[in-house]
């Protein structure tokens, strides 16, 4: 095991100093992180020849991170996902958040999320702790937060996630980390020909601007249906109306049997690779995205990414859970803490 660490560029809104951890194992797998964003910007994972590869998309420099459209690698807080009219009601006040997209609110705020803060750091072994502060009303949300992330590697290639946040007031708390992955490697094309499976026999559909409706049905029939490991390409542009509102898969799929300790929620492969990638976690849902707007964007060593060249499996509290009273409850405060765990583990088949 061990950490290094470089700068990596000072954010031009702070003046403060964004560093680079590289927390590596025994097996030669390496994760880099930003404290910049919480961002995931490198992810080397071994193959069976020893070789690694890096799997997932990022950039080589701070400067297309300061926007990052598409999040990626990073961090979102305090909330993931959309919720729907940007506003929320909680103890009988009325929130308004946001509205960055078509009148609802994604992925907290472009100025403020924590997909584009700094945060501060404190080493571990094999650990790098990112935590940051945020006070009551900042971006519209109530109460006074403090958020932590550990991002930890493990001689058994796990990257582990534990979050856990305090509020002094009752909030609505659901972060997630946003990475783009491609088994194949960063500039390894399309996404389209992984096989993906979810432990899950239910999701959550939306209607316009992706807002959930509030229903949880069944997948089986459906194109939505990856109880049964199945090509990522195979039924995505098919003529169904979840499909076709999302253009292509970007929904929330209820885990199945989610009791808040670490399950697995989805595993991934990649033909043409020996690499699997399983995705467990304590959290109730997990949004499969298939990357369908990543545009065409520069990546990391003159990669040129386009869409559906990385998929993101972002586990969380169903989105727009805030609005509805059937889904799991994503409030938390003085009286409940926020804790859960993320963990992507990769093995060779
Ligand atoms: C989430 C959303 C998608 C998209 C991406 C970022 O995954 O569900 O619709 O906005 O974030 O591009």
């Amino acid at each position: 095991m061990s950490i290094t660490k470089k700068v990596f560029g000072t954010d031009k809104k702070t003046k403060k100093a964004v560093y680079e951890y590289s927390i590596k194992n025994k097996n030669g797998m390496c994760a880099k992180i930003l404290n910049y964003g919480g961002i995931i910007r490198e992810l080397w994972v071994p193959g069976r020849d020893r070789k690694t590869v890096d799997v997932v998309l990022g950039h080589d420099d701070l400067m297309p991170y300061y926007e990052n459209p598409g999040y990626l690698g990073a961090a979102i807080g305090p909330n993931a996902n959309r919720i729907g009219g940007a506003k929320f009601t909680i103890d009988g006040t009325e929130y308004q958040i946001p509205a960055n997209e078509n009148g609802n609110n994604l992925h907290s705020d472009n100025e403020s999320g924590y997909h584009v803060r700094v945060f501060d750091v404190e080493e571990g072994v094999n650990s790098i702790r990112l935590f940051l502060q945020d006070e009551d009303g900042d971006m519209g949300f109530p109460g006074n937060k403090k958020f932590e992330v550990v991002y930890i590697v493990t001689d058994e290639n796990e990257l582990r996630l534990d979050y856990h946040f305090v509020s002094d007031k009752n909030t609505v708390l659901n972060p997630t980390n946003h990475s783009y992955f491609n088994l194949r490697g960063q500039d390894g094309g399309s996404i389209e020909d992984h096989v993906l499976w979810l432990n899950a026999s239910c999701y959550t559909p939306v209607a316009a601007g992706s807002i959930p409706t509030g229903e949880i049905l069944p997948v089986k029939g459906t194109p939505m249906d990856f109880t049964e490991p199945k090509e990522i390409g195979l039924e995505i542009g098919a003529d169904f109306a979840q499909l076709k509102l999302g253009g292509g898969y970007d929904h929330n799929w209820v885990i199945d049997g989610a009791d808040g300790q670490l399950k697995l929620a989805a595993k991934v492969t990649a033909p043409g690779t020996s690499r699997t990638m399983k995705v467990y976690t304590t959290l109730p849902g997990i949004q499969f995205y298939a990357g369908n707007f990543i545009g065409e964007q520069e990546g990391k060593l003159g990669a040129a990414y386009h869409n559906r060249c990385g998929l993101a499996l972002e586990t969380q509290y169903f989105p727009d859970s805030i609005n509805k009273e059937n889904f799991p409850d994503a409030v938390f405060g003085p009286e409940r803490q926020y804790v859960s765990s993320t963990v992507y583990q990769f093995c060779n088949n």
